[in-house]
């Protein structure tokens, strides 16, 4: 347990830098939720903390994605990092800045730490051998890799396990390769790598692990790390790549999780520069500042073993703490899109109040590394309960009375200086919580105390009181302790509500509702008319909610499809003119053959009769026809496409379908038309 120095405290906190190629969802929101109530905290408390955070730019899904999109990376990455912004404005999360790995700063201390960690001997290189895709002419990451799998046999497995079985291998050892980019057979083709010598800290990494800047169940699985020993990593890329190159290594470029980390510092320099605050006396190698990140437990390995080991290495401060959360499951299972429950920060924020998930969060969160659920039932329940039931219950109950008997002035004294006391107190066990990262607890806590409020007034019954003579000065009195322990309550609640608390500040007519300024009892003091400060969860709008996200999945298919060439129903399809649609040669064919492929679900090999030149052709159909069903029919091929190496073969060509997830329709002209003719 830490104990919170009276000194103010330099802090800098750090949330994992969200990629750049996809929407938040409810599953980020965990982490910065949880980081920017931490922060909200400390600064409620006098402390001076920065929190910056930015996007994760760089990379071969992001190039990709772009190329997909039809747009320059750099327009990709300029969209996505608003919409980012957004989403956490939403929400409440209030980073101090806002930055990007793709970035003049992030490109400085990319070098400077590559530069020192290589002068100091911790860089080596060497050739390796990888699959490379020669029709995009980029080698490929493992997951772009697909094949059957060694094992089991089964067909459409990724290049480092397999799904059906569970069976871990090397893309090599895959049956059939293709490229999940081009679908172009995979060559194996060697290029000289740099490494970061892991090995050379092994060391220092043991005994940081043992100080304490990670929590136990961490600490754990790093010594599991250790004990099957550690790899150099390799962080270097060949072109084409969206990154930094590596100095004096033309055409190599620095892998994304090398310059990731390293956008901490430069979101931080960035602000500093802003701001006029010292960097170096948070990051010099005995900096007496403390650093905090905020991560999900799947990034472990780069923040705890990698991290600190280059921070090292390049003789910087390393962390004060990793502080890991666990993954968000919604309804007991991981995030589905298919059942709705994959969930976009946008989406949710156009059905519900952020600050209801907010809350929900803090209330199951805790310092350890276990999974969080958001089962949407209690999520209503527990929303409805604590905070409109028991919190601003207290004050819709007090403040009429202070407005109608006292014109919104509270009483000169405090009618309970034994319960004023207790409430004041009760803010160190609380800040300890929050401190320890320990939010449900504190969030039990609160609501204890607002419940020993709500008795407090039920047992005297200002209502009933109101309605006997000469009473009114008891009622003032017991209104006003009622509206001084709601204000004692929304200190505690404000890193987790703030759009609330804001709310409630107004209210109260205070200007401040810092850890400290619970100490003041509002007395004599006026305050304004009551609005409603949050309403209670409708339920038909978390189904609503779950419906909208079962159509953004619609809606990404839609892209996926649009990406891979325009369809009918696209609204948006691209215009041309005549000459491209001519380039198109679209012939009459006659289906002389179709039969099965072997292991392949989907497919039709089909040999297509173009009056004088058959051509064989892989058609996804199988789930529409039987083979015998189309032998001998007429119908429509794009006669001048490139062929395609494919797994069983190759295609010489497409016939055109219509289809959706309603079904396949193979077209078909009318009577007459003979095989070979053009059509336009
Ligand atoms: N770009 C890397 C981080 C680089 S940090 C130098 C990355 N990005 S991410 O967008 O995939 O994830 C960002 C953060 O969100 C990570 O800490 C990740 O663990 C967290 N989460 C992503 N999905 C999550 C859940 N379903 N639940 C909880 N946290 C999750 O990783
Ligand atoms: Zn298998």
């Amino acid at each position: 347990m830490s104990n919170i120095a009276p000194a103010t405290r330099k802090i800098l906190v750090t949330s994992a830098l969200p990629y750049a190629n996809g929407a938040i969802h409810l599953g980020h929101l965990l982490e910065y939720v949880q980081t920017d109530i931490w922060v909200r905290f400390q600064k409620s408390r006098g402390h001076q903390c920065h929190y910056v955070c930015a996007d994760d730019a760089h990379g071969t899904a992001i190039m990709l994605r772009a190329e997909q999109e039809g747009i320059t990376p750099e327009a990709l990455i300029d969209r996505v990092s608003r919409e980012h912004q957004q989403d956490f404005a939403r929400f409440g999360v209030a980073f101090d800045n806002y930055h990007s790995t793709h970035s003049d700063e992030n490109r400085y201390f990319s070098e400077l730490i590559y530069t020192r960690l290589r002068d100091r001997g911790h860089i080596a290189t060497r050739d390796i051998e990888q699959m490379y895709d020669p029709v995009k002419g980029l080698f490929l990451a493992d997951r772009f890799i697909k094949g059957t799998c060694p094992k089991c046999h089964t067909d459409d497995q990724y290049g480092d396990n397999c799904e059906a079985c569970g069976a871990t291998y090397t893309p090599a050892e895959l049956i059939d390769p293709v490229s999940a980019i081009s679908g172009a057979t995979p060559e194996v083709r060697s290029s000289t790598h740099y490494f970061f010598k892991l090995p050379d800290f092994a060391e220092f990494l043991q005994s940081w692990i043992d100080d304490g800047h990670v929590q136990p169940q961490i600490r754990n699985k790093l010594m599991e790390w250790f004990e099957s020993g550690f790899n150099e990593w390799d962080i270097s890329r060949d072109a084409p790549y969206f990154g930094f190159e590596i100095p004096d290594a033309p055409g190599k470029y620095f892998y994304v999780w090398l310059d990731a980390p390293i956008g901490y510092l430069a979101s931080f320099r960035n602000l500093c520069e802003r701001e006029g605050i010292d960097f170096d006396s948070y990051w010099k190698a005995d900096s007496d500042a403390e650093v905090y990140h905020f991560i999900g437990k799947d990034i472990v390995y780069f923040h705890a073993l990698f991290w600190p080991a280059m921070l090292h290495g390049a003789d910087l401060r390393t962390p004060s703490a990793v502080n890991c959360h666990g993954f968000l499951t919604v309804n007991g299972a991981k995030m589905s899109k298919s059942r709705g429950t994959f969930i976009k920060a946008a989406t949710y924020a156009e059905h519900l109040n952020p600050e209801y998930l907010r809350y929900y969060f803090a209330a199951k969160l805790t310092s350890r590394v276990d999974d969080l659920d958001l089962n949407l039932e209690d999520f209503a329940l527990r929303v409805n309960s604590d905070l409109v039931g028991k919190v601003v219950n207290i004050a819709s109950r007090c403040a009429g009375f202070i407005n109608k008997l006292a014109d919104g002035q509270l009483s000169a004294q405090c009618s309970e200086p034994q319960l004023q006391a207790r409430f004041i107190a009760a803010g160190e066990e609380i800040a300890e919580y929050y401190e320890n990262r320990e939010f449900a607890r504190a969030m039990r806590l609160i609501m204890e105390l607002a419940d020993e409020a709500n008795t407090y007034i039920a047992d005297k019954a200002p209502w009933a009181l109101a309605k006997q003579e000469g009473q009114q000065q008891q009622v003032i009195d017991i209104c006003s302790l009622g509206i001084n322990l709601f204000r004692q309550l929304m200190v505690y609640l404000a890193p987790v509500v703030p759009a609330m608390a804001e709310q409630a500040r107004n209210f109260l007519q205070v200007d401040s509702l810092d850890w400290a300024s619970r100490e003041q009892w509002l007395l004599g003091h006026s305050i304004t008319r009551f609005k409603p400060l949050m309403t209670r969860v409708e339920t038909d709008r978390i189904d609503t909610m779950i419906e909208a996200s079962k159509e953004d999945l619609v809606e990404e298919q839609k892209l996926k499809q649009k990406a891979s060439g325009p369809l009918a129903d696209d609204p948006i399809a691209e215009q041309i003119n005549f000459d491209d649609f001519a380039r198109v040669d679209l012939r009459i064919a006659r289906i002389a053959s179709a039969e099965y492929v072997e292991g392949a679900d989907k497919l039709l090999k089909l040999q297509l009769d173009l009056g004088g030149e058959t051509r064989q052709v892989f058609a996804g159909i199988r789930s529409a026809y039987a083979p015998e069903a189309l032998e001998g029919k007429l119908t429509v091929m794009v006669a001048n496409l490139a062929p395609r190496k494919m797994r069983f073969g190759v295609s010489e060509g497409m016939v055109l379908a219509a289809g959706d997830d309603n079904g396949i329709y193979l077209l078909e002209p009318h009577s007459g038309a003979q095989p070979g003719q053009r059509v336009s």
